[in-house]
């Protein structure tokens, strides 16, 4: 058990990307890290690099479209230090990039649907007993511009002609699950706030290219891509609960 004093933060799919980069800045915060990584070797390095630049970090093993995995991890972390502060569902991929609507292949839509959906509920109901047992909790979705419906029929939104079908269909239903959760915990009167974050089209592996060649199409820096993640994240009077921001305010649903 730790200091109840002490914040703690599980992110999945922390290896790297943004969730490597958000661990660090909410280290360098002083809250303490869980870094959510499907790669035990992957998981045990990043946590190395945090440690060596003094930040409080620890590894859990954690393939969010395994639930034999989630249940084991959120075990450990009962076991641990039986609460958390910060939940940030980051782990996340795009399998039906460029299908269109009309001829898209179904096992890469499940696979769509079960990391980027599926994983993140699970994730989010085992954490959920541990969210309640801190003071106050915050569940913070990563979703995405290419989510957002309103992005997609505006002739002037950067996301207007991007087609990846099962990929924005499940943020845009994780974006749904962030709005039924947020009203769900609000009318049980539980200190613990939901909301679902934009980080803007981001230099990273996501995607399959390199975080030089997605730079190159004009995808910003990845210290912009954690921002309104970490300022929502270290806000601790912040009590919003139900929206979707990005950095330059409220993004349309
Ligand atoms: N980059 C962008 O432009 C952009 C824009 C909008 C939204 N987003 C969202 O931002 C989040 C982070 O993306 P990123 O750009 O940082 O991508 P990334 O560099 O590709 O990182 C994705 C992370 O998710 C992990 N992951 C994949 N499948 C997993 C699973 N089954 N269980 C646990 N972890 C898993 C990966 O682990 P491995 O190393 O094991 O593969 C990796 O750590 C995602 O939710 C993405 O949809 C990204």
């Amino acid at each position: 058990m730790v200091d109840k004093d002490e914040i703690i933060t599980l992110i999945t799919g922390a290896n790297r990307g943004m969730g490597f980069e958000t661990a660090k800045e909410l280290g360098q915060s002083g809250q303490l890290v869980i870094i959510g990584s499907r790669n035990i070797e992957k998981g045990k390095e990043a946590v190395k690099k945090l440690t060596q630049q003094n930040i409080k970090a620890d590894y859990v093993e954690l393939d969010v479209t395994n639930t034999k995995s989630v249940s084991k991890a959120q075990k450990e972390i009962e076991k641990k230090y039986g609460r958390l502060n910060i939940l940030i569902n980051n782990a996340g991929a795009v399998f039906s990039g460029r299908q269109l609507a009309s001829n898209l292949n179904f096992d890469d839509l499940r696979s769509d649907m079960e990391l980027n959906y599926f994983g993140l509920i699970d994730v989010t109901q085992r954490m959920l007993p541990l969210l309640k047992k801190s003071e106050w909790a915050k569940i913070i979705n990563i979703s995405s511009m290419m989510g957002s419906k309103t992005a997609a029929l505006d002739p002037n939104s950067e996301v207007y002609r991007a087609v990846a079908v099962g990929y924005q269909s499940a943020k845009a239903a994780a974006n749904m699950y962030t709005v039924q959760l947020a009203k769900e915990l609000r009318a049980e009167d539980q200190a613990i706030t939901v909301n679902a974050i934009d980080p803007g089209m981001v230099a990273t592996e996501f995607g399959g290219a390199t975080p030089e060649q997605a730079a190159s199409m004009g995808a910003k820096p990845i210290e912009f891509g954690v921002a309104r993640t970490v300022e929502l994240a270290t806000d601790y009077n912040d009590r919003s609960n139900g929206t979707f921001t990005n950095t330059h305010g409220v993004v349309g649903w």
